[in-house]
């Protein structure tokens, strides 16, 4: 039916899985791959998530189109983009385990999210990092122009807030 949402839903955010090979590693955007307490295992440490409950990061795989770097069965590194894969997209939770590092795993994962279809003629594509922008700017990113034009709620300390009152080390990413 011409104007209907069924088209944009079949092309949802798992629809097609990507796959792609280098050596022992694959980047692949199938979310049933995704080994999610690793993932949670990481995240909870991280600078910019620390505490995410596991359920709150299976929520936001599944609102999201996710890429795992796998080497083996063994998720080794994963990244995510929310988007209305239309007009914008957010790029999060991008990360390498330590030990597979500095072999250029990065620069593929983020040559495979720039090429994916569904991220294709955006509008605004935008991230936030703390220490990564030369990274980011090998594939167009740059600070924001018109910072005064942004704004946003930013609850840093959400998973780490407890009645008790737990203390932070959140940064923001
Ligand atoms: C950042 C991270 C994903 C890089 O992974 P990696 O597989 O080692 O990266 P690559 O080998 O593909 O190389 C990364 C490139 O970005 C550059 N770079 C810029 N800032 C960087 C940073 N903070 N950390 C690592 N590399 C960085 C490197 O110099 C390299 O470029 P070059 O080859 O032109 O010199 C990894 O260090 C990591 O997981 N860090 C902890 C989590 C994190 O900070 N994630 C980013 C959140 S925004």
């Amino acid at each position: 039916m011409t104007g209907s949402l069924g088209d944009a839903s079949e092309a949802g955010p798992n629809a097609s899985p990507v796959e792609t090979v280098r050596g022992d590693y694959v980047i692949s955007t199938d979310r049933s791959r995704i080994d999610i307490a690793a993932v949670h295992a990481f995240l909870s440490q991280s600078y910019w998530s620390p505490g995410i409950p596991e359920d709150t990061v299976r929520r936001g795989i599944a609102g999201a189109i996710c890429f795992g770097i796998y080497h083996g069965r063994a998720q080794v590194g994963f990244a995510r983009v929310i988007t209305d894969q239309a007009t914008y997209a957010y790029l999060a939770d991008v990360y390498v385990l330590e030990e597979h590092r500095g072999r250029g795993l990065a620069k593929w994962l983020m040559e495979v999210i720039m090429s994916h279809a569904a991220l294709q003629g955006l509008r605004r594509f935008a991230l936030s990092t703390r220490d990564a922008h030369a990274l980011y700017r090998q594939f167009g990113f740059e600070l924001v122009a018109s910072p005064e034009r942004q704004m946003e709620i930013m609850r840093r300390n959400i998973y780490l807030e407890s009645p008790a009152g737990g203390s932070s080390g959140a940064e923001r990413p």
